[in-house]
């Protein structure tokens, strides 16, 4: 059990001071460059530096080598990290060297980063994203764990580990932090979501969630099934008839742009638990679908991103929560629903219910704030694991530019995103005989097949896609992640925003 480490920022310390440290001290070193002045404070005899070559250490990106009570110090460890070529570091390279650091705070109270590298110039926003990269690394989703881990031997382990950050620019520092740190935020709310066992977070619970963005200024409203049928969302509803538990739908406005400014709009899919319904899902594996609502988790965790750091933009944040479930009232294979567009679906296979939960939910969206663009994130499709494995997300869209700077919001993030076609051959797959379109279409191409669903209710607004069910969850751990639920998304999103959209 690991709390989030707390991160304070200060100004190199003096000899004395740093020899006398009790704890960890990590230092940078970059490829073959040795270590800095201001690192070599903490090794006065030397040992670390004369470690390098024993241990093969050359400085190489996300290195590692430690030494254990230095000689000359009272400290614990001397750990040095490697930056690889120092200059050029970009933000996510700083967010893995701090992963890699907290990958090797094991079980330390107090910590020192000592951020000072030969052949580089170091900022306040390095040191931020760095900070950055330790909290999101030291995430993990243990709040149902009872048992203390037998082998640590703190004596308090629910205190938090102390981590300074020394730097040349203290004050530059934490003024950064305080907007990376907004993002890391929604990072870990859309992880703790999407990681939440379905008992708990059922559609009711996730939308108190959403509506405790309040907080932070953001407006939130709360539809209720009485709300969503006046307004003719069929398609939302008929998935949410099988389960007890009811549907909502949360939207989401902040409003920090100029007051007439239309807003940008993110959609999110929220399936709180996937069982297929009447076409049910195999036993083996369900369990993965209590993050079916990854989609709206990474929506939420961006508004609060957004709303934290007070980002100058009119933003719209709309999800569609409901259990796709199955009891006696469970929409049949057949069943012919009409959406919120007046366009009727006949729904051949209850499984594929993230497509008819996004028809009213992007139509809704549309039509109630005409956006200059919606962007939809959802873990919509097995088939886009097929084709793009787990280390890209699904890209569709109706717009080359927002899909261009989406892609390069992507690269800047590695939240990595790879387009996918749309057109019409693909749309007719969906004509159905007895309605205006059918859930489904035939054995190929099924996550352009969902997308192309989704893109008859978009008009002709710019529109983009994202198919995140290889990414949301259960992808590769990395430097930054090591949970189940990644939060893929937000930092993607708050890129684009950031890099497009604030005034
Ligand atoms: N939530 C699933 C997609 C999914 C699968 C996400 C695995 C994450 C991991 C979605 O609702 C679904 O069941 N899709 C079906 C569609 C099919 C019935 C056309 C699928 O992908 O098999
Ligand atoms: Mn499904
Ligand atoms: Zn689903």
């Amino acid at each position: 059990m690991n709390p989030r480490p707390s991160i304070a920022f200060a100004k190199f310390a003096a000899p004395q001071t740093a020899a006398n440290r009790k704890g960890v001290v990590f230092v940078l070193s970059a490829d073959d460059g040795g270590l800095s002045g201001a690192a070599r404070v903490y090794d006065p005899g030397n040992t670390l530096e004369r470690a390098f070559p024993v241990a093969e250490f050359t400085g190489k990106f996300a290195g590692v080598v430690e030494i254990l009570a230095p000689e000359g110090t009272s400290l614990d460890r001397l750990v040095a990290i490697g930056a690889g070529k120092a200059s050029g570091l970009d933000e996510t390279a700083w967010l893995k060297l701090g992963g890699t650091i907290a990958a090797s705070l094991r079980k330390a109270t107090d910590v020192a980063v000592v951020l000072d590298l030969v052949g580089a110039v170091t900022g306040g926003k390095d040191a931020a994203n760095l900070a950055a990269g330790i909290l999101l690394r030291s995430y993990s989703f243990d709040k149902y764990k009872t048992r203390k881990d037998k082998d640590d031997a703190r004596a308090d382990p629910k205190k938090p580990i102390k981590v300074t950050i020394h730097t040349a620019d203290p004050a530059g520092a934490k003024k950064a932090f305080a907007e990376v740190e907004a993002v890391v935020d929604g990072v870990l709310l859309a992880r703790d979501l999407v990681n939440e066992p379905a008992n708990i977070l059922g559609p009711v619970e996730f939308a108190a969630q959403a509506k405790e963005l309040e907080a932070l200024g953001v407006k939130v409203e709360i539809l209720a099934e009485k709300e969503m049928k006046k307004l003719g969302m069929g398609s939302l509803l008929g998935v949410a008839q099988g389960s007890p538990r009811g549907a909502r739908m949360a939207v989401m406005q902040w409003n920090g742009g100029k007051p007439k400014d239309s807003p940008v709009a993110f959609v999110g899919k929220g399936v709180t638990f996937d069982t297929g319904g009447n076409s049910m899902k195999p036993a083996s594996g369900m369990e993965d679908m209590k993050g079916d609502m990854g989609g709206a988790a990474a929506v939420t965790g961006l508004m609060h991103a957004l709303a934290a750091r007070k980002a100058k933009a009119n933003v719209v944040g709309i999800i569609g929560l409901v259990e796709n479930a199955v009891d006696g009232h469970a929409q049949r294979p057949g069943d012919i629903v009409t959406s919120m567009s007046g366009q009727t679906i006949e729904v051949l296979n209850t499984d594929a219910e993230g497509r008819l939960v996004l028809a009213d939910a992007l139509w809704y969206c549309n039509d109630r704030f005409q956006p200059k663009f919606m962007v939809n994130l959802a873990t919509l499709t097995g088939a886009i694991m097929v084709a793009l494995g787990l280390h890209y997300a699904g890209l569709f869209s109706n717009n080359d530019e927002l899909a261009e700077r989406l892609t390069a919001a992507g690269q800047a993030t590695q939240e990595r995103l790879w387009r996918m076609p749309l057109g019409a051959e693909y749309d007719k797959l969906i004509d159905s005989k007895n309605a205006d379109m059918k859930n489904i279409g035939g054995r190929y191409g099924g996550a352009i097949i969902a997308a192309q669903f989704l893109q008859r209710f978009v008009k002709d607004t710019p529109w983009a896609h994202l198919d995140i069910a290889g990414t949301a969850m259960g992808s590769p751990s990395s430097e930054i992640n090591q949970s189940w639920g990644s939060g893929f998304g937000v930092r993607l999103l708050d890129r684009l925003v950031r890099d497009h959209y604030e005034s």
